[in-house]
């Protein structure tokens, strides 16, 4: 399965990507003051207890964040408040809601394949694995997705160039990366500020209408979480679904036995998208926060410490996966950390596993010789938090 990652780049840091194993499932970084985890089971342990290991991570970094970019960010909230917005929102985002999109994501793949229908080439990611989500997720959110161009670049600028978070006082090159973050993110924000109070004039049928009419215990969103919330469905909502569609493209292609199977055999494709969520995680890193002393794999680690824990590593770990670096998309049961775990559990699963079903099963019945383009390497995200392509031109005959 190496193949790909042979042939093309990956981040240094993605070391498991190149088949190695880490030196120990945890391991305290000197340099940047924070804790490696990427063992599997250290990592459900972190996920499961959110009471010693909290979401809250920003109050341990050197730098001040505006509470009013935070308020609403379901990522960074711990219980009580985390479970009264959680419910809050996924009484709009319900298992009829995300079903009903069925004929839409279907009409859409057709819609932006018949675009290439007729080519020798194209690229996957412009060509459908970036639209697709982000029009799909624009449309429940009552934004325009004809302004998708600007969301990619402000989820881009958000979540691409990503490092590693430290303790360590940023330098300058630093301060101005995080600058610029912070001006997309405002941007952002500033642009659904704009819609959310449209909807709270002249409400319609969509998420934004929702969150703006949605009551938890008696008590309205305000202004911030519902703008915060909208953000992270957004950014979270599309980029993350573009990384699934190429990643399980490129398993495929660096695997053309079990590809030969999957196309066969289209039941086992939603196997083979966990199997890619697994060997090429489109979320590799998300962080905690020690909230008391605690204990993993006999390390003892204090009180407000920054974890760093490698989603990716954790889907290679060989104690819970035999062969570990072999795709199989029959693999059963296949537990993966690609959507988290514990009450953070990503909400958007479901539609991210529908948009991959359908998606792909279109791709791979319009496009029976469909391939990577030995002229044309794929690109790669470049921060530390994401692994997926940026561009993945492919051959069609
Ligand atoms: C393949 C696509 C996706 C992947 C790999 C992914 C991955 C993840 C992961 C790993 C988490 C947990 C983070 C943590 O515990 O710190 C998460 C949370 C979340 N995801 Fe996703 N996601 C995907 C698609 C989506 C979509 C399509 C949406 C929305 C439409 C979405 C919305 C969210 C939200 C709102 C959370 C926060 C949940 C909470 O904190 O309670 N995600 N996602």
């Amino acid at each position: 399965m190496n193949a790909h990652v042979d042939r093309w780049e990956s981040h240094p840091q993605h070391f498991w990507l190149r088949g190695q194993k880490p030196e120990q499932p945890v391991r305290f970084d000197e340099e940047l003051g924070v804790w490696n985890v990427y063992g599997h089971q250290e990592a459900v342990e972190i996920l499961s207890d959110p009471k010693t290991f909290s979401s809250n991570v920003g109050r341990l970094l050197p730098i001040e964040i505006d509470e009013s970019f935070v308020e609403g960010d379901l990522t960074q909230l711990d219980p009580p408040d985390h479970r009264k917005l959680r419910r809050l929102v996924s009484h709009a985002f319900t298992p009829k809601i995300v079903a009903d999109l069925e004929p839409r994501i279907a009409d859409l793949t057709y819609e932006l394949l018949d675009a290439v229908a007729d080519r020798e080439r194209f690229e996957l990611v412009s060509d459908l694995a970036y639209p697709l989500p982000v029009i799909v997720i624009a449309d429940l959110l009552g934004v325009p997705s004809s302004d998708r161009e600007l969301f990619r670049k402000w989820a881009e600028e958000q979540l691409s160039g990503g490092r590693q978070l430290s303790v360590v006082e940023p330098d300058e090159q630093q301060w101005g990366e995080l600058d610029a973050k912070l001006q997309s993110f405002q941007q952002i924000v500033d642009y659904l500020r704009e819609h959310a109070a449209e909807r709270r004039r002249r409400p319609r049928q969509d998420l934004l209408t929702q969150l703006v009419q949605a009551e938890v215990d008696g008590d309205r969103l305000t202004d911030n979480e519902v703008v915060n919330f909208a953000n992270l469905l957004l950014v979270a909502g599309h980029i993350t679904t573009t990384m699934l569609l190429g990643n399980t493209v490129l398993c495929l292609d660096a695997n053309p036995e079990q590809a030969a199977r999957v196309r066969a055999d289209r039941a086992l494709l939603p196997s083979a998208i966990e199997e890619s969520l697994r060997m090429l995680t489109p979320f590799a890193l998300t962080y905690r926060a020690t909230t008391a002393e605690a204990e993993l794999d006999g390390h003892r680690v204090p009180a407000d410490q920054i974890l760093s824990v490698w989603l990716g590593a954790a889907n290679r770990d060989g104690r819970q996966f035999a062969d570990p670096h072999v795709f199989d998309p029959t693999r059963d049961p296949n537990p993966h950390l690609g959507f988290g775990r514990g009450i953070h559990f990503c909400l958007g699963a479901p539609l991210a596993r529908l948009e991959g079903r359908i998606a792909l099963n279109i791709l791979l019945d319009r496009f029976p010789q469909l391939r990577t383009d030995p002229d044309n390497a794929p690109t790669f995200m470049p921060g530390t938090d994401m692994i997926g392509a940026s561009s993945l031109p492919l051959l069609t005959r």
